[in-house]
C-alpha cells in the first residue's frame, strides 16, 4: 500500500481551497491545523486523543528532537511515527527558525548555523544536508526545507539578502532529500513584506519542483493587516496544484482570514500553550480560566463542544484544577483547545465545499465579538 505524493483540490470558494493531500502514512483533509508535537509529544495528550479530536497530521521539531533524544535515536527506535505511537502522518520543521528563537551564542555563515544548546550549552551545526538528513532519520512524511526565518522588521535590502540566502539553502535541501513513494518535501518561501521579494521567491522555489509550498517569515510581529496583506499578493503567485502552508499560524481569526486567501495548512502552539496560560478558545472568543468569575460557575466551558472537559466538568472544576496547578487541568484545557481547532477547520472546510465561506466568516466575526457569557 504505498501512495504517491499528491495534493488534490476539491473546489474552491474565491481564493479559498478544500482539497486532500495524500501520503505515505494517510490522509490530511485541507484546510489543515497541524497540532504541535515539538519533544514527540503533543504536550499533555496521548496520540489517541490528539487523532479523536479531527486531527490527520502532526508536527514536531528537528531542533529538539536532534538535541533530545539525537534524531540517529529516534531512527533506531524505528523513527518518530513510531516513537511516539502516532498512527499518520508528520510534518518536522527544519531547526533553523528554533535556532533563532531558543538557542544561544548562534553564528550564521553561508554553511549554516552553529549554535549552542538551550539545554546544556553543548555546541552544534546545522546545515541544510544536516537538516535534511535528521528529518529523514526521523522518518518524516514531509520534509522542510532549511531557511531562515527574516526576523521583521527587515528592510527591503536585509530581506532581499536573507531571501536569497534561504533560495541557496532550498537548492541544497532539494539536493539532500531522498525522494521515497508516498513522503514530500515543502520549500518556504520568504521575503518579508516586499512583493518584488516574494515574486523571486516563489519563482526559485517552483523551479526545484517541490511537493508542497510553505510561507514563512510571517506572524513575526508584523501585524494580521500586513500579514493578510503579504497573503493577498503571494498566495496567486503560488502554484495551484501543490499544497499551501502558512508557518506558525495562528489565532482562530488569523487562520480564518488566511484560508479565505488561499492557504491550504497550518501549524502553532496556541491550543497546546493553554498551560501556561490558562487560555481556552471557544465559539464566543478567548476564556482565560484562571479569572474568578469561573469559580462558582456550573456551566460548561462551551456548550457546542464535544470534547470530554465541556461534556464532563464545569468551568467551575477546571478553574480550580488550574488553580491548583494540577495535571488534569492542563490535560483537559489542551484536549478542549485541539478540539476547537479542529472543529474550526472542519467547518471552514464544510464552508468551501458549500460555497457559502463568506457567510460562515461573517457569523464567525460576529460570534466571536459577541464575547463570552
Ligand atoms: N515557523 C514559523 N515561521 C517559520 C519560518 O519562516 N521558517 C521555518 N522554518 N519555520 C517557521
Ligand atoms: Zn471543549
Amino acid at each position: 500500500m504505498t501512495h504517491v505524493f499528491r495534493y488534490e483540490r476539491l473546489a474552491t470558494d474565491g481564493p479559498a481551497r478544500l482539497g486532500r493531500v495524500h501520503t505515505a502514512h494517510g490522509i490530511v483533509d485541507t484546510p489543515a491545523f497541524m497540532p504541535v508535537g515539538t519533544a514527540a509529544t503533543v504536550k499533555a495528550q496521548r496520540p489517541e486523543e490528539v487523532r479523536a479530536t479531527g486531527a490527520q497530521i502532526i508536527l514536531g521539531n528537528t531542533y529538539h528532537l536532534m538535541l533530545r533524544p539525537t534524531a540517529e535515536r529516534v531512527a533506531k527506535l524505528g523513527g518518530l511515527r513510531n516513537f511516539m505511537n502516532w498512527r499518520g502522518p508528520i510534518l518536522t520543521d527544519s531547526g533553523g527558525f528554533q535556532v533563532m528563537s531558543l538557542a544561544k551564542l548562534r553564528k550564521m555563515t553561508e554553511e549554516g548555523v552553529t549554535f549552542q544548546s538551550h539545554i546544556d550549552g553543548t555546541k552544534h551545526h546545522l546545515t541544510p544536508e544536516r537538516s535534511i538528513e535528521i528529518q529523514h532519520l526521523l522518518d518524516a512524511t514531509i520534509t522542510m526545507a532549511f531557511d531562515e526565518c527574516t526576523p521583521y522588521p527587515a528592510s527591503h535590502e536585509q530581506a532581499a539578502e536573507s531571501m536569497r540566502l534561504s533560495m541557496r539553502w532550498a537548492e541544497r535541501s532539494r539536493k539532500a532529500f531522498v525522494a521515497r513513494p508516498g513522503y514530500g518535501q515543502f520549500g518556504i518561501v520568504q521575503g518579508s513584506v516586499y512583493e518584488d521579494l516574494r515574486r523571486e521567491s516563489v519563482e526559485a522555489l517552483a523551479g526545484m519542483d517541490y511537493e508542497g509550498y510553505a510561507v514563512g517569515g510571517l506572524a513575526v510581529g508584523e501585524g494580521q493587516e500586513l500579514m493578510f496583506q503579504t497573503l493577498d499578493f503571494t498566495c496567486p503567485m503560488m502554484p495551484e496544484d501543490k499544497p499551501r502552508y502558512l508557518m506558525g499560524v495562528g489565532k482562530p481569526a488569523d487562520i480564518v482570514g488566511a484560508v479565505a486567501r488561499g492557504i491550504d495548512m497550518f501549524d502553532c502552539v496556541l491550543p497546546t500553550r493553554s498551560g501556561r496560560t490558562a487560555q481556552a478558545f471557544t465559539r464566543r472568543g478567548t476564556v482565560n480560566l484562571r479569572n474568578a468569575r469561573h469559580a462558582e460557575d456550573p456551566r460548561p466551558l462551551d456548550a457546542d463542544c464535544a470534547c470530554a472537559a465541556c461534556r464532563q466538568y464545569s468551568r467551575a472544576y477546571l478553574h480550580h484544577l488550574i488553580r491548583c496547578d494540577e495535571i488534569l487541568g492542563l490535560m483537559l484545557l489542551t484536549g478542549h483547545n485541539l478540539q476547537y481547532y479542529q472543529d474550526l477547520m472542519r467547518s471552514l472546510r464544510g464552508a468551501i465545499g458549500d460555497g457559502r465561506l463568506g457567510d460562515f466568516i461573517a457569523r464567525f466575526e460576529e460570534d466571536q465579538a459577541r464575547g463570552d457569557i
